[in-house]
């Protein structure tokens, strides 16, 4: 289409970083989509956010399917949808972004934070999750921590006899499978983020998945205002007015990044194929030398969303990303735990969390998107074997 060449991947990241920690692929599909859409003058949420939420569910295999405005969103309204307020709690791992502990306390209801499995599983640890329920345990949000799915069955045993929501944040984990089902299909909501640096990136979007027929009436409803129609039924004379029926928000997502989301989720098998291939290749490189654990496994069921590795205790992890940085590569920490943050001090009673307390100081986040080049990847590994051996001298 006119102005749009062929399918442009830049070789070399925007700003100052050689190796980004994460990159976005543009290409021509996705930028005659944007046009398209622009051009068609409807802009809102309309046709477009109906097929991507199709797709989506189609290809995720839930009943339903709901496109909202970023993934923070899609816990908020999960959580909401499940019957959070005041007086709940929602038990979820401290590892993990601060999002799922806002929501939580935008619903009224406390967060209880608990610990993660240890080095080679940094997701929840069921024991724990268990040892934090009580009686007014309304949720509790999984976490599929990189891509790799948490124990489910497990979470599922404790909570079905207790009537206690699933909510699962799968911000990292689209296209990811436990037991042959989509992630994010394993509770009773599932919250996807679309955010640019995720696996099927738009910019900002998110998607909120349920098999549920009345948790989806109320996702749709609190999406937008609590309106029972939508501009785009009036604008197509399905309805004349809407009452409102519940307190909603604006989280719905805009037509032009619906059409790229159904475009990017054409291509996520592959990309996600190809996040496993550098998974694999920074596995095969660092395990075990200068003290490295590599977490989880290169299985084919996780997305491969970042690719963490867990330093050796007391590493001057803050030196070596120094030193990392002076080479042009970034990396990053998923995530500072929540329990540490200001905001969350007073939040419930403070439970110990030995094994997340250790390892958040540990875990260190490495470039990982699906065009990276050998090279790029040759340089990383370099750079932090080097800075290992020496941090001092490389950091300057
Ligand atoms: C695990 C996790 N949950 C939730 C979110 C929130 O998503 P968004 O940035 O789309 O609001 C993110 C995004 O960074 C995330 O990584």
């Amino acid at each position: 289409m006119a102005g749009v060449s062929a399918p442009k991947t830049p070789a070399v990241a925007p700003g100052r970083w050689i190796v980004p920690l994460s990159d976005v692929a543009i290409d021509a599909d996705m930028l005659a989509a944007a046009e398209e859409t622009l051009a068609s003058g409807w802009w809102s949420m309309g046709p477009r956010v109906a097929e991507f939420e199709e797709r989506f569910a189609a290809f995720s295999g839930a009943r339903h399917a709901i496109a909202v405005a970023n993934g923070t969103a899609a816990l908020h309204v999960a959580l909401l949808a499940v019957g959070c307020g005041a007086g709940d709690e929602v038990v979820l791992p401290s590892l993990n972004f601060v999002a799922a502990g806002n929501t939580i306390v935008h619903t009224g209801a406390t967060p209880v934070f608990c610990d993660i499995v240890g080095e080679r599983d940094l997701n929840l640890d069921v024991a724990d999750v268990e040892a934090a329920l009580t009686e007014r345990t309304r949720a509790v949000v999984l976490l599929h921590y990189g891509g790799f799915p948490c124990d489910v069955a497990a979470v599922r045993e404790l909570c079905h006899l207790r009537g206690i929501a699933i909510v699962e944040d799968a911000a990292h984990a689209v296209g990811s499978l436990y037991e042959g089902r989509a992630c994010g299909t394993l509770g009773d909501v599932g919250c996807f983020s679309f955010f640019s640096n995720k696996n099927l990136p738009i910019g900002e979007g998110g998607m909120v998945v349920t098999d549920d027929d009345e948790v989806a009436a109320r996702l749709r409803l609190l999406r937008s205002h609590g309106m029972t129609s939508l501009t785009w039924d009036r604008h197509r004379g399905h309805a004349a007015g809407y009452d409102v029926v519940t307190p909603g928000f604006n989280y719905r997502l805009d037509e032009v990044r619906a059409a790229v989301g159904s475009v990017q989720l054409a291509k996520l098998p592959g990309r996600n194929a190809a996040r496993r291939e550098r998974s694999s290749r920074y596995r095969e490189e660092l395990e075990g030398r200068e003290g490295i654990v590599v977490p989880f496994s290169d299985t084919a069921d996780s997305a491969h969303h970042l690719a963490v590795v867990v330093l050796p205790p007391e590493s001057p992890r803050e030196e070596l990303r120094a030193a990392l940085s002076a080479e042009g590569i970034q990396t990053s920490v998923h995530y500072p735990p929540m329990h540490r943050f200001s905001a969350f001090a007073a939040a419930g009673d403070r439970r110990a969390l030995p094994r997340t307390d250790e390892l958040a100081d540990r875990i260190l986040t490495l470039p990982l998107y699906a065009h990276m080049t050998d090279e790029q990847q040759d340089s990383v590994v370099e750079s932090l074997l080097g800075a290992l051996k020496s941090p001092s001298a490389t950091a300057d």
